[in-house]
């Protein structure tokens, strides 16, 4: 019989499923976490937002266009990098492993800590500061390629992540369009490291419909800024 018989395929199916939906889940709540606390930074995304849609609504917003939500995809990892829904995951290790100041002996297991690399200070500069800016060209350049791996990295590393971004992005942007958020109490936004990072309370905010004339205010707001943002791409 070929090697991925059905019950391999179902097992992988399950698989997809399951990682799909709490991971994505959770990564929108740190998100919107984030968002919520920082007018400045929601005025960005309105204001990119904004220009990409040029007119439209924001039930209109097309595949194409997220490629173009350039600042919020920054936001996004900015928010994966110190949410990072796997917070830490397992390898084991066949074969020794000579890493220069130490060797990994083989038959080990090995665990990655998601959220402690992502706040390696001689990696990220200030690493508890929310800065999306982080993730523009000219600051990444030079970065470890492994000092941001949300995603896992090597040959198991996650299948979804594209389609994670584009939905983040597109469910970002819908709520951004629709409603302002404030969090309820940002002290209760603590994590709880299990196999996905969970808030331990969940995030609670308060959210408002955008009041008329709003969204235009707040693009106008962030427009210059998000210029001397886009040149620096
Ligand atoms: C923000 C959202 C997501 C994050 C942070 C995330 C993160 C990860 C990480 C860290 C791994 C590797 C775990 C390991 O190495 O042990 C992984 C594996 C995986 N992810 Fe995701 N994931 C996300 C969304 C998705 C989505 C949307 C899908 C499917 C549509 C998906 C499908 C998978 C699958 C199938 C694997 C296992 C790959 C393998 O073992 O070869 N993930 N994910």
């Amino acid at each position: 019989m070929h090697p991925f018989n059905s019950k391999k395929k179902k097992k992988n199916c399950m698989l997809t499923i399951n990682v799909h939906s709490d991971t994505t889940t959770v990564a929108l709540s740190w998100l919107v976490f984030e968002v919520s606390m920082r007018p400045h930074i929601e005025a960005k995304i309105v204001a990119e937002l904004m220009e990409v849609l040029n007119g439209r609504s924001v039930e209109e917003l097309e595949y194409d266009d997220l490629k173009n939500l350039k600042y919020t995809e920054c936001v996004i990892k900015e928010s994966l990098r110190l949410h990072p829904s796997v917070p830490i995951f397992g390898r084991f290790v066949e074969k020794e492993i000579d890493c220069g100041s130490f060797k990994i002996p083989a038959n080990t297991e090995v665990f990655v800590p998601t959220t402690l690399i992502h706040r390696l200070p001689e990696q990220w500069g200030n690493p508890d500061v929310f800065d999306p800016e982080r993730f523009t060209p000219e600051r990444s350049a030079g970065r470890h390629p492994f000092a941001f791996i949300p995603f896992s990295a090597g040959s198991r590393n996650c299948i979804g992540q594209v389609f994670a971004l584009n939905v983040e992005k597109t469910l970002l942007a819908y709520l951004m369009y629709n409603f302002h958020f404030e969090v309820a109490d940002p002290l209760r936004a603590v994590h709880l490291p299990a196999i996905v990072l969970h808030p331990k309370f969940g995030i609670q905010v308060v959210g408002r419909e955008r009041l008329p004339g709003e969204l235009q205010t707040l693009a106008n707001l962030s427009k210059s800024s998000l210029s001397s943002f886009a040149s620096s791409l």
